[in-house]
């Protein structure tokens, strides 16, 4: 029998098309990691739920590179986990969230196609969750919610889904609906398979088919009758006077289907995630000096979006972290860097499971590499396959919202603390400012870890003792138009520089920073600056 030959570039496109990469969005405490855990289940990647949960309680920490990790039982970088699923490959781009939030975790949402938003149904939006929301709403990418702990006492569902769209700016449309909540919760109603999930307590759910009109004997057999007629109006409600689905803006991420569950019971997760694949769409093209390049494009090309320090503590070695774009990835390639022209042969890399990490030989756009870099790569680099260099769209960098005034407490060292200074920021977790006239080095970092962390490897690695204190001001703005005078300065409003000499006010509050704008409106400020 003559078996069909498959080209490279045509298994090269299969293999693109089962790819999803995503992140999962979500403030401290809604269930971002149950409903990881719950995810690699489903992809048989872990043998049990809890390998994720011990990670972040520090017991069985496979990165602790750094004694401060160890401390705080958190991991203070974000990491990528792959697994298969009904023939898709999945990555799952990790968001650190708690004291560990960074602007890391900002830039990781510039390497994901799409993002799944876990809320809290007993607090709805919180602070976290917005921030992350507006990053993936600024790239235009699809973003599914899943409303969790429907098991306890929460939010009525129609004003979490009126909080969404409010809070959110963003059209809702629910695809599941709850049966009760807490104690009287039975399950939810799916109203694209018509299908009511039963909840079952730990036992695993049952599917009963229902029009949303007709109670059937099978429907009032399981459902409790006292509460169909409240679901069957609501149902009304929704088909009457809710939105309307549209997949196009799904696509464009203007509109969010949203999903209710209990990831601790493993309610709803399952379906969540069958329809998570078919809502979302596999890589797409990505846009560059050269225009878009196309996935199926057969030349390898990635970006680097984070680099991650001494994941071996014996060296200073660092990872950076590639989302490949295009063509394949292959062990031993050479690649050339298109901000220095240097070529590359990528001999050392790596591929992360959700257990452990390992060499990888292969990877399609989609997938997220790790590469050993002695510290070749910046963030924002592209790396392309064959002569042809470009460079994809620059990743925005994203306002600190603290500063510290830094020096070394040795002068004697000076060489060492700037030399630790200027690497330690090209990994980008803290951006470093300067004052114009005396030089003096400012940081500015999202979370207050940052400085932790920065401090600790200053003084492990580089042997600096710093001196840092806290400045009173909590909001940066690039100053992008407009003339800027001396004299519309003062203590609450400062000027510095960044590394590359773009001139940034430092506002001490919201208040400071509204009272400048109003008194000077030609000078424009901005919160986000394309490097
Ligand atoms: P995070 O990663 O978003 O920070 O949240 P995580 O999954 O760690 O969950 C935060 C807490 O919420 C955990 O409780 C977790 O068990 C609980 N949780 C997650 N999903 C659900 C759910 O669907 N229903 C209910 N009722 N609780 C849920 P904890 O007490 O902080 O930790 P643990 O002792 O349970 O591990």
């Amino acid at each position: 029998m003559k078996e069909r030959t498959i080209h490279m570039s045509e298994q090269s496109n299969i293999q693109t098309s089962s790819r999803r990469t995503f992140a999962i969005i979500s403030h401290p405490d809604a269930g971002k990691t149950t409903l990881t855990e719950k995810l690699l289940l489903l992809g048989g990647s872990i043998r049990s739920a809890g390998t994720v949960k011990a990670k972040k309680s520090g017991k069985y920490a496979t990165s602790d590179w750094m004694e401060i990790e160890k401390q705080r039982g958190i991991s203070v970088t974000s990491s990528v986990m792959q697994f298969s699923y009904r023939d898709h490959h999945i990555n799952i781009v990790d968001t650190p969230g708690h004291q560990d939030f960074s602007e890391d975790t900002y830039r990781t949402l510039t390497a994901v196609d799409s993002a799944v938003m876990v809320i809290d149904g007993t607090k709805g939006i919180e602070a976290q969750t917005l921030k992350l929301f507006k990053v993936c709403r600024m790239r235009g990418i699809p973003i599914l919610t899943f409303i969790n702990k429907l098991d306890r006492e929460g939010k009525d569902p129609l004003e979490l889904l009126e909080e969404i769209e409010e809070v959110l700016e963003i059209e809702s449309y629910p695809v599941t609906w709850p049966i009760g909540m807490g104690k009287r919760f039975q399950g939810t109603y799916d109203r694209f398979e018509k299908q009511i999930e039963v909840y079952r307590g730990n036992e695993e759910s049952l599917f009963v088919n229902f029009d949303g009109e007709h109670v059937t004997d099978e429907v009032a057999e399981h459902i409790n009758e006292g509460m169909l007629p409240s679901l069957m109006d609501e149902l009304t409600l929704l088909n009457e006077a809710g939105n309307e689905f549209s997949m196009e803006k799904v696509k464009n991420g203007t509109l969010t289907p949203v999903f209710f569950g209990s990831a601790i019971a493993n309610f709803g997760v399952q379906s969540f995630f069958n329809a998570f694949l078919q809502l979302t769409s596999p890589p797409q093209p990505r846009k560059s000096s050269i225009g878009e390049i196309d996935v199926n494009n057969p030349e390898f090309s990635g970006f680097v979006f984070k680099i991650q320090a001494n994941m071996n503590p014996a060296h200073r070695d660092r990872i950076a972290f590639v989302r490949v774009c295009s063509g394949k990835f292959e062990r031993g390639m050479t690649v050339t860097l298109s901000r220095t022209g240097k070529k590359i042969k990528l001999g050392q890399s790596q591929q992360f499971l959700a257990s452990e990490r390992e060499t990888v030989d292969e990877a399609y756009p989609g997938d997220i590499i790790g590469l050993y870099d002695a510290g070749t790569y910046q963030i924002g680099d592209t790396i392309v396959g064959g002569n042809n260099t470009f460079k994809f769209e620059a990743l925005p960098t994203f306002p600190p919202e603290l500063f510290m005034k830094v020096r070394a407490k040795n002068a004697m060292k000076h060489k060492h603390f700037d030399k630790g200074m200027n690497q330690l920021v090209q990994e980008g977790a803290v951006q470093l400012y300067r004052t114009p006239f005396f030089g003096d080095y400012i940081l500015g970092a999202v979370g207050e870890l940052q400085f932790q962390v920065f401090e600790y490897r200053m003084k492990a690695e580089y042997g600096v003792d710093l001196e840092m204190i806290m400045m009173r001001h909590d909001i940066a703005k690039w100053v992008t138009g407009g003339e800027l005078k001396d004299s519309m300065l003062d203590s609450r409003v400062m000027k510095v520089e960044d590394r590359e000499g773009n001139p940034v006010l430092l506002f001490e509050n919201d208040f400071v920073y509204r009272m400048f704008q109003d008194k000077y409106p030609d000078i424009k400020l901005s919160s986000v600056l394309e490097l």
